[in-house]
């Protein structure tokens, strides 16, 4: 008989490394010991991870992890604990219907729920489960360097894409390296940023784990501003390999005071950015973000908006794969919870999941210096 436990104990690592291994691949980042329990705050927890495990006596049949996240969902004074789900996986074989009892048990977990990345299975039950979906979160690109994007480019784009999408900034860069991130320097007022209404709330705390204690990702974390209304972005730098060898500025993150000073101080900071990734010689940026709010700034300084049909420039790096992919958005809300507009609606690409590493680190990933340091 098959049981369900709400958490899953790490003295069970090698029942779960096992399966993981089987179901997934025995180098799949989940099998790294080291990122599973920072994935499903295991310290936090006593020793135990957000994942629903299903059992037949000894043996993992499934899985769905879940991690409650204060997410702001309309009201920034009251934020509520949303549960974001990720790593939903049966093994094959096991009985029809597990992975829906799966997803009706996290379901009487909260009244709020999200998800990104939805596969096609999962989609098509969290549909009948009457989830909304967001089919494609926007991605802007930025050419940072063009020689290195002919060789990247997609076998349905042309260097006529590119052009259209190149870094244009006379600027120099002004980066203040004495920055040190606390709650002095950063509390921003939330009522100053309506474009984050609906999404994880962006807290030091948040930030600290996300981010700042990452096991395998080294994020910069640039910030301007008073602490009550800072500018925010966030990236980090990945080395694509495979076809080609280049390095990729991935923007995971950017936000900014909705008003005009705001807008002002957002810009200039992201023309740093792309101004710092270019002279570490990065080919080209991208951000992929639900809100055009914040999106707006990539075409500002030169970059544009993939069109939904035809890719630009890849989005998995590590190996390059030329395959049209859309990051997705898929929520469910009760009692009486208000569903988001598109434009205060903050999806990016760090959401739950959807920056990861795709496989267990084999060397000493590139130690690149931190911009960003961490009282
Ligand atoms: C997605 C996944 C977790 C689903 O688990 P599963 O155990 O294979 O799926 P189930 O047997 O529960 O459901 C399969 C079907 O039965 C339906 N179903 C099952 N129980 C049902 C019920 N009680 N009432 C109505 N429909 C039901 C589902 O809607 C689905 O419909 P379909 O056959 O038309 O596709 C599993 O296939 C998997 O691990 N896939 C690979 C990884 C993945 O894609 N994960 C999802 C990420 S979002």
């Amino acid at each position: 008989m098959i049981t369900i436990d709400e958490n899953f104990s790490i003295v069970k690592w090698e029942q779960m490394r096992s399966f993981l291994s089987e179901c997934y691949r025995p180098d799949h980042i989940l099998c790294y010991k080291k990122f599973f329990e920072w994935q499903f705050q295991v310290k936090q927890n006593n020793e135990r991870a957000s994942l629903l495990c299903a059992w037949e006596d000894d043996r993992l049949e499934g899985i769905l992890g879940y991690l409650p996240i204060l997410t702001h969902w309309g009201d920034v004074n009251n934020p509520v604990k949303g549960i974001w789900l990720l790593y939903w996986m049966v093994r094959e074989g096991a009985p029809r219907g597990l992975g829906w009892l799966l997803a009706k048990r996290v379901q009487s977990l909260s009244p709020l729920l999200l998800t990104v990345n939805a596969s096609k299975l999962g989609t098509s039950i969290l549909r009948e489960l009457s989830w909304s979906f967001l089919s494609r979160v926007p991605r802007y690109i930025c050419v940072l360097d063009k020689k290195q994007c002919v060789a990247m480019l997609s076998p349905q784009a042309t260097e006529k894409d590119l052009d259209a999408m190149v870094f244009d900034n006379d600027r120099k860069t002004f980066f203040n390296s004495e920055f040190i991130l606390n709650k002095d320097t950063y509390h921003p007022d939330w009522k100053l940023y309506p474009g984050l209404a609906f999404g994880t709330v962006r807290s030091l705390d948040y930030f600290k784990w996300r981010y700042l204690s990452h096991p395998v990702f080294n994020y910069r974390i640039a910030v301007r501003g008073e602490a009550q209304r800072p500018v925010v972005c966030i990236y980090r730098i990945e080395e694509a390999f495979g076809s080609y060898e280049a390095r990729v500025g991935r923007i995971v993150d950017f936000f900014h005071p909705s008003d005009e000073q705001g807008k002002r101080e957002g810009a200039a900071l992201m023309g740093d950015v792309l101004q710092q990734l270019k002279e570490l010689g990065c080919a080209y940026v991208d951000f992929i973000c639900s809100n055009k709010t914040y999106g707006w700034v990539i075409t500002h300084l030169g970059g544009r908006e993939e069109s939904e049909d035809k890719q630009i420039l890849p989005v998995r790096l590590a190996p390059i794969e030329q395959v049209l992919r859309h990051q997705n958005f898929a929520f469910r809300v009760l009692q009486g919870l208000r569903n988001p507009e598109a434009d205060n609606l903050q999806i990016t690409k760090s959401d739950i999941d959807g920056d990861h590493p795709v496989s267990v680190p084999t060397q000493t990933h590139h130690a690149i210096v931190d911009y960003q340091k961490a009282a």
